[in-house]
């Protein structure tokens, strides 16, 4: 797709994430430009060049950075990446306290400098983080959100893709809630094509997904992460695309529904929490969260992500 003129991605992180978020925005022509940013200037600088040797071979972005913050300016979308990854075996959850810390350190830095920026939380707990990211900047919720579970929809959309044979882009279905340990699919709204994903059957006529088969596609989507981190230490790959596909819905002003995490209010009870729910996500970043239908069970699995997260931001002091 061609690049929209005059948009400028700012990345904040030039570890595996945001080199990766770079690549694949480079790739997809996300942005006019994508200015990367770390601490450590040599890397920043190494990942840079590194990612420049290669436009020549990818469209019309343009890849710019370095150590020094002021290469954000005039950003209209910076995604946070920076921070502590998880380690084999430890929670999103785990990383809240050190995260946090630096999200305060840098967030007003970074408001300074792209003080009109659309800000997408990527480091995790990427939910928690954004709550506090939205209360340091004091930019209205909706500017401030995170990428969620945008990526634990596209892992679930690819299992649901393999196991009935069809193109995971007509696979309709999202996991909502934390994006983390109680993160859970929304399957009373799933389908593929126009058909409801319970009714779906096999060329013999046999329903595919049956409860059993859910519960475990369930379980590979929460799983999934560990997984990836256990074999090769980190994931990188699928959050950089599923990032650049935000990034486009921001920057083209495309209003794509996506499950994105903003800080809800009185939504289905819920208040003050971030969690990922369907949302319209346009240059305004999220413009507005949608009030999906969801059966009781489901209802109750979104008020329990909310009570996980809940107690962690107010250990954190927000
Ligand atoms: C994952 C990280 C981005 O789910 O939380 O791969």
């Amino acid at each position: 797709m061609s690049v929209v003129e005059n948009t400028k991605l700012a990345i904040i992180g030039a570890g595996s994430v945001g080199s990766s978020l770079a690549y694949a925005s480079l790739i997809r022509n996300s942005a006019r430009e994508v200015a990367l940013y770390d601490v450590n200037t040599a890397k920043a600088e190494a990942e840079v060049l590194d990612l420049a040797h290669g436009t020549p071979f990818t469209g019309a972005s343009r890849i710019t950075g370095g150590g020094d913050m002021d290469v954000i300016a005039g950003a209209n979308v910076v995604v946070i990446t920076a921070g502590a990854k998880q380690e084999p075996g430890q929670t999103r959850i785990d990383l809240a306290g050190t995260n946090a810390r630096i999200l305060e350190k840098i967030m007003p830095q970074l408001v300074e400098r792209a003080p009109k920026a659309v800000y997408i939380l990527v480091t995790n707990p990427c939910d928690v983080l954004t709550v506090i990211a939205q209360q340091i900047s004091g930019l209205p919720a909706g500017k401030v959100f995170s990428s969620g579970t945008v990526l634990d929809s596209g892992r679930l959309r690819w299992l649901l893709a393999e196991r009935a044979g069809v193109a995971a882009q007509s696979v309709h279905a999202s996991i909502v809630g934390e994006h983390g340990d109680s993160e859970f699919p929304l399957w009373s709204q799933a389908s593929i094509g126009l058909t409801p994903l319970r009714e779906w059957t096999d060329d013999s006529g046999t329903q595919v997904f049956t409860r059993d088969v859910l519960d475990a596609l369930r379980d590979d989507v929460v799983t999934a992460a560990y997984r990836v981190i256990a074999g090769k230490g980190a994931t990188n790959y699928a959050i950089g695309l599923s990032g650049a596909r935000i990034v486009e819905s921001v920057l083209r002003d495309e209003r794509a529904v996506l499950p994105v995490s903003s800080v809800l209010s009185n939504y289905r009870g819920i208040d003050g929490v971030a969690l990922s729910v369907p949302s319209i996500v346009g240059s305004r970043g999220v413009e507005r969260v949608l009030d999906v239908p969801m059966d009781d069970g489901e209802q109750e699995l979104l008020q329990r992500s909310a009570d996980a997260l809940s107690s962690t931001i107010k250990t954190l002091g927000y």
